[in-house]
């Protein structure tokens, strides 16, 4: 019995100090006028490169056509480019003498791969729409279209 009063004593202290730790964070930021935080769309690029999403597509399911396992692989990089802070195709990068890659970090070096695929992509989409669509965006949609392409594929 006393354990459990200790246990609800507790609990009510913990949820005041999270209470009064959050509320004037909340306060703060409806009361301020900042923008709406941006929103994923699938559409993003419907007007500024339309044919990007295609080109995307055609590419990858070329590459998991040629080996099976490149879908797993492009799954994979896309996963492994959300370490660390986010998925912002970071993992692409190459190592410099000055800084450390994700490309070259332990969990992914000589394991990760699917770069070129991801490359062959970014090429084909700069090729239409120079400096529009992300590395990071290709890298998301080239491990959807992986997945679709080899279960259609090899199905
Ligand atoms: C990554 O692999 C290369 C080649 O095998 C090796 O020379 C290098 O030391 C490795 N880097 C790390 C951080 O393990």
């Amino acid at each position: 019995m006393k354990s459990i009063n200790l246990f609800f004593t507790l609990t009510t202290i913990l949820s005041l100090i999270i209470s009064l730790s959050t509320t004037p964070t909340q306060a703060q930021q409806s009361s301020s006028a900042r923008p709406a935080p941006p929103r994923l769309s699938p559409s993003f690029y419907a007007r500024t490169c339309p044919r990007a999403a295609t080109i995307i597509r055609n590419s990858i399911t070329r590459a998991v056509s040629r080996e099976k396992r490149m879908a797993a692989s492009l799954i994979r990089l896309h996963f492994h480019d959300c370490f660390v802070q986010g998925c912002d195709a970071s993992v692409l990068l190459d190592e410099t003498a000055s800084i450390q890659s994700e490309k070259t970090a332990l969990p992914n070096n000589n394991s990760a791969r699917g770069f070129d695929v991801i490359e062959a992509a970014k090429r084909e989409v700069e090729r239409i729409c120079p400096g529009v669509v992300s590395c990071a965006d290709i890298l998301t949609l080239a491990a959807r279209d992986a997945s679709v392409a080899v279960s259609t594929i090899y199905n």
